[in-house]
């Protein structure tokens, strides 16, 4: 059978994660989170203290660093040169981190193989930032998921809060910004959203309105790629 992929591309706290992967679960596909790769990097830059903006130290460490991910019950774990770190790479200096070295050409095309052969072996959703425009051009299923930045900085408020990490709502809006306009601004595989997807727009609406919603975009799509 045909393997198909679904690329679903965003901003920051669009949901992507957690309605990507539940959507995966039902179609019973392999739930791929680029994001946790770029996070795995710039937890390595930190952990060894180069600045973030420091291009070619990130560069020059580049191949001290192997990111793999592996499944334990259907969920994704990341691992960084063997160590797991699914829970460390949560925070907000990481994703600070993850948003610089993600700038960094080199850094891309460290990930982009292991990203594509990860859709070639397996029917896949994959969420990122450029995996409709750069990394599978030909996924079968293309969404651009989005939200306004007030309530996609409300979610990762609550969701931070809830892990027991003390946050302001202010500073985790500008944060957001800041990773919005890093995102878009970059020159390489800038966060945009391809000619060719279908936009979701989860403003307002809850996790589970949310879900059905996507769900129902895909489903919609499906009779045209099979
Ligand atoms: O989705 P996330 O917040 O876990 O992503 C972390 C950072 O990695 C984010 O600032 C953008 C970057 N990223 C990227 O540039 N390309 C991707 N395909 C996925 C994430």
């Amino acid at each position: 059978m045909k393997h198909i992929n679904i690329a679903i591309d965003g901003p920051s706290g669009a949901g992507k994660s957690t309605l990507a992967r539940r959507t995966a679960q039902e179609l019973g596909y392999i739930y791929v989170d680029t994001g946790a790769m770029y996070r795995a990097i710039g937890l390595y830059v930190l952990r060894r203290g180069i600045a973030a903006d420091d291009k070619a130290a990130v560069v020059a460490c580049l191949p001290e660093i192997t990111v793999d991910i592996g499944y334990q019950d259907g969920v994704q774990r990341i691992f960084l040169n063997g160590e797991d770190v699914s829970g460390s790479i949560r925070t907000e200096e990481v994703s600070q981190y993850a948003s610089a070295v993600s700038a960094v050409p080199e850094v891309r095309a460290h990930l982009m193989g292991l990203q594509r052969s990860l859709a070639a072996r397996s029917s896949v959703i994959m969420d990122g930032r450029d995996i409709g425009t750069v990394i599978l051009p030909d996924a079968d299923i293309k969404i651009y998921l989005t939200a306004s930045e007030e309530d996609r900085a409300m979610r990762r408020f609550l969701e931070l809060r809830e892990k027991g990490q003390e946050v302001d709502y202010d500073s985790v809006l500008e944060n957001i910004r800041q990773r919005d306009w890093n995102d878009m601004h970059r020159d390489v595989a800038p966060l945009r959203q391809a000619e060719d997807a279908i936009v979701v727009d989860t403003s307002g609406i809850g996790l589970e309105e949310s879900a059905r919603l996507l769900r129902d975009t895909i489903e919609g799509m499906m009779p045209y790629v099979v």
